[in-house]
């Protein structure tokens, strides 16, 4: 309620300047209390506990500055990034615009962030702040890179050790070219190279899981060589999807602007791509499920199409910061009035 009453006053402001303000406020706020989540929401995932699904998506805390915060927010889990092994400035301001008709946000900020060197101290602190939380941690590669691949190893070299675990993100449809390492060949190489580095870690620690995020804009062709490839190498998860540069039909004064969209106009097709890579994968590789997820019914939805965990960030621009807990408590009741003992006996339950 008391986010209806501000986000007039925040919405006159610039959306970049009303995020860092969040980003300041969230920092400045106690460490308090972890909010209880309903038994019924704990799940696994490649070995990690989620107290539950919910977990708030990359973009929101680029630097990794407030995941503890977000954890007494009632996610599960927080996933910050992308971050690039050399801080970056991004794309010329402005370059993330609200679109309030739509409920949705385009941005082309093209991973501006402090870079890794700078973060990881940080990120070795919130080790212990999480709380029974999962941290994840998103990596990229710089715009400017003579060899993505290398940055790529870099980045797991650099935060495996700080992670529970990491994301390999090709989908940012903001930096030039990138989306084009999720061709078959590319991502051959990409995740060899990966997943050496991840296993030549050394001191006996245990394997840090490693997550791919695509895009939603694939066809079904690029929908099977990415199954195929990933579980070759073994990787834990898909998350599906990141911001899609297709355009739905919007109303809103910003809809002609470059970037990537997110929030409800994303919603239909996030969805229809992590059933496809569901019916791809036959249900074998472990989904996560994010793009317009707007509240527990969503939520919900996307768990029994196929999905073991579930990301969202544009939602809570409009919706505002008590929506992961009013999320989870009713994610908690519409399980439980299904009959289901565990988000793991839901997943996928639309098959069936
Ligand atoms: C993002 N997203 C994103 N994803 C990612 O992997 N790395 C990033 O740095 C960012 N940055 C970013 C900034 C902004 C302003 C937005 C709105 C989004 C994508 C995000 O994690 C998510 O995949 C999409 O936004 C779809 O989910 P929602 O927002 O519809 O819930």
């Amino acid at each position: 309620m008391l986010y209806d009453l501000a986000r007039p006053f925040i919405f006159t402001l610039d959306a970049e300047k009303a995020h860092g303000l969040t980003i300041a406020g969230l920092k400045a706020l106690p460490l308090g209390p972890v909010p209880k989540s309903d038994p019924v929401l704990a799940t696994t995932l490649a070995g990690l506990d989620f107290p539950n699904p919910i977990g708030m998506a990359p973009g929101f805390d680029k630097n990794g500055e407030v995941p503890d915060k977000l954890i007494r927010m009632g996610f599960g889990f927080a996933e910050v990034g992308t971050l690039t092994p050399l801080p970056q400035p991004g794309n010329p301001k402005p370059r993330i615009f609200r679109l309030v008709k739509d409920k949705a946000v385009i941005n082309r900020l093209g991973f501006n962030n402090g870079g890794q060197e700078e973060a990881a101290p940080r990120l070795k602190r919130m080790g212990g702040r999480m709380g029974g939380g999962v941290l994840g941690i998103n990596i990229g590669a710089n715009k400017d890179s003579e060899d993505r691949i290398a940055d790529y190893v870099t980045g797991v070299r650099n935060m495996a050790p700080l992670a529970d675990y990491l994301t390999v993100n090709i989908s940012s449809p903001n930096t030039p070219g990138l989306r084009a390492l999720q061709d078959k060949g590319a991502l051959e190489e990409l995740l060899s190279a990966v997943m050496e580095a991840r296993d030549n870690i050394t001191g006996g620690a245990p394997k840090v899981p490693v997550f791919l995020k695509v895009a939603p804009d694939l066809e079904p062709a690029d929908i099977d060589d990415i199954v195929e490839v990933t579980a070759k190498h073994g990787l834990d998860a898909l998350i599906i999807s990141n911001t899609t540069i297709t355009r739905p039909p919007l109303r809103s004064p910003h809809k002609g602007e470059t970037g990537g969209l997110s929030g409800a106009p994303l919603k239909d097709l996030a969805l229809q791509r992590l059933k496809d890579f569901r019916a791809a994968s036959g249900g074998n590789i472990p989904l996560i499920g994010v793009g317009g997820i707007a509240n527990a019914e969503d939520a919900y939805e996307r768990i029994r199409a196929g999905a073991s965990l579930v990301q969202l960030y544009t939602a809570m621009i409009y919706e505002g910061p008590a929506m992961a807990r009013s999320m989870t408590c009713k994610l908690a009741r519409l399980l439980k009035r299904d009959g289901f003992s565990s988000v793991a006996e839901a997943v996928g339950s639309a098959d069936k």
